[in-house]
């Protein structure tokens, strides 16, 4: 298994304000590139691949939208629509969700009233994780440990400040070079070293 996290904070909890995200200075399109790029191949869908989707723009508390390729997970088509469809199907059901609930909404798709360091230390606990970060170890300078999870901000920098007690807990940092590139490219990378490594 290979999971992604992608940290979008500003992504909004409320379906009604998903739509004119895209293209416009919130950028969720940031996100939904990030998902077709996870799980798509040209004539495949990866049943390899977790991702988690952290929505910060909220009045009450964060969410976290998980989709898992292992679980049938569906998804319309490899375009931007077809991964809004899913996160505000999501959200318009999960209306009411208490904080750290979780809601089973379809096969593949379930959501969890909490958000980044929660979702990231519960995965600590049994899995090795990766921050994304071009001041990190070159990936190529080390051996990813099995059933890797990668972390990802959307287009604004991962707050420092959130980071440093995930390192104390065994949080690692690695880099894809010096260039900055989006969030989709990063997982194109990832998937593309983990291909070549199996
Ligand atoms: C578009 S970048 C974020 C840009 C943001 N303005 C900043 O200064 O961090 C999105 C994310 O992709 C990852 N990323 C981008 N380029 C990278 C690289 N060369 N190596 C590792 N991770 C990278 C990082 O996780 C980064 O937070």
């Amino acid at each position: 298994m290979r999971t992604f996290i992608i940290r979008a904070r500003k992504g909004p909890t409320r379906f009604e304000r998903l739509r004119s995200n895209i293209g416009a200075k919130d950028h969720f399109e940031v996100v939904a590139h990030s998902v077709i790029n996870a799980f798509f191949t040209s004539n495949g869908f990866r049943e390899d691949v977790e991702m988690y989707i952290i929505l910060e723009s909220s009045e009450d508390f964060p969410r976290t939208i998980k989709l898992s390729g292992n679980e049938g997970l569906s998804i319309a088509g490899f375009h931007e629509e077809a991964v809004l469809e899913l996160v505000e199907k999501a959200l318009k059901e999960s209306q009411g969700l208490q904080k750290d609930e979780t809601k089973i909404i379809a096969k593949g798709l379930q959501i969890t009233g909490f958000g980044f360091e929660k979702c990231v230390r519960q995965l600590l606990e049994t899995r090795p994780v990766y921050l994304l970060d071009r001041k990190g170890t070159d990936i190529r300078a080390i051996n990813l440990d099995d059933d890797p999870v990668f972390i990802l901000s959307d287009h604004l920098a991962m707050p420092k400040n959130s980071i440093k007690g995930l390192q104390r807990h065994g949080l690692k940092t690695i880099s894809l070079g010096k260039k900055m590139l989006f969030a989709s490219q990063c997982i194109v990378l990832i998937n593309h070293e983990l291909d070549r490594a199996v």
